[in-house]
């Protein structure tokens, strides 16, 4: 049971209209689960009770898919990404509902932002335009791996899926566990645009995988790493590659 449900009783006048958004409760009273008035699934009901975290002007008529509920990076880490990435033309290659590029865009940089999923660019299209900020990025139907080669940017940003919420059952996640491609050929793509790299990650990922990443690069790429917070909890780890971190690898 949540604690926002919300009573309807009496005010379902046409019940029929819509069934699923009706409890019946031992005391008859109907209740719906105001989750479900949105039309969001169980699924997804504990990222949708921390909304604000995700988007603050949420009630202004945010929109997401299930996927967009579980891979949304959180409002004030995508700015925190933003303020790091020092600006420029920032291509987010996986963008999904648009929560980095908001952050990327309302700094004034140009964005390109890049999803292959259709129904994430309409999303993130929406929601950039609730934020005022949708002339600043230029969206992008496609996949990011076909497109690279013809792209150009001062920073590049990669929030890849993390394969769902079943991420956080591993004990170590490993780079070959990330999505659509493993995380040292995301890298090598994305490094050919630029070394200047911003990579959002599992919070129990492999750290020195992570730092292995600047190996990749010869001579060896600039890297800091840091964990990134949403209250207490352990959200994820941000690596910054390039200009945009501040010290040399120490693996060697
Ligand atoms: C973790 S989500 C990104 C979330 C985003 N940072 C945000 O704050 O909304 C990853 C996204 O990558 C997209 N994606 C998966 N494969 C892709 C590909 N080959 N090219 C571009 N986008 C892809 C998925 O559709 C998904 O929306």
């Amino acid at each position: 049971m949540f604690s926002e449900e919300i009573e309807i009783g009496s005010q379902v006048t046409n019940p029929r209209a819509n069934p699923k958004k009706r409890e019946r409760t031992k005391s008859g009273v109907k209740t719906v689960k105001p989750f479900a008035v949105e039309g969001v699934s169980q699924r997804v009901a504990k990222y949708w009770h921390n909304r604000y975290t995700l988007f603050t002007r949420y009630d202004e008529g945010i929109k997401m898919d299930e996927e967009g509920w579980f891979s949304v990076t959180p409002e004030d880490i995508a700015s925190r990404h933003a303020e790091r990435s020092g600006g420029g033309t920032v291509i987010d290659c996986f963008s999904g509902v648009g929560g980095n590029a908001i952050q990327f865009a309302k700094m004034c940089f140009h964005v390109v932002a890049i999803d292959i999923d259709p129904k994430k660019i309409g999303f993130a299209s929406n929601n950039a335009k609730i934020y005022g900020v949708e002339d600043y990025i230029d969206f992008i139907i496609g996949d990011f791996f076909q497109l690279a080669p013809f792209l150009k940017a001062d920073v590049v940003f990669l929030a890849p899926p993390w394969g769902g919420p079943t991420y956080n059952t591993f004990e170590n996640f490993t780079l070959d566990l990330l999505k659509p491609k493993d995380g040292y050929s995301i890298f090598q793509v994305a490094q050919r645009i630029t070394p200047n790299i911003i990579m959002f990650l599992p919070r129990n990922v492999d750290l020195r995988q992570v730092e292995e990443l600047s190996w990749l690069s010869s001579p060896p790429l600039n890297i800091e790493i840091e964990e990134n917070y949403i209250g207490s909890y352990l959200k994820g780890i941000t690596a910054y590659f390039g200009n945009t971190a501040s010290r040399l690898p120490t693996l060697s």
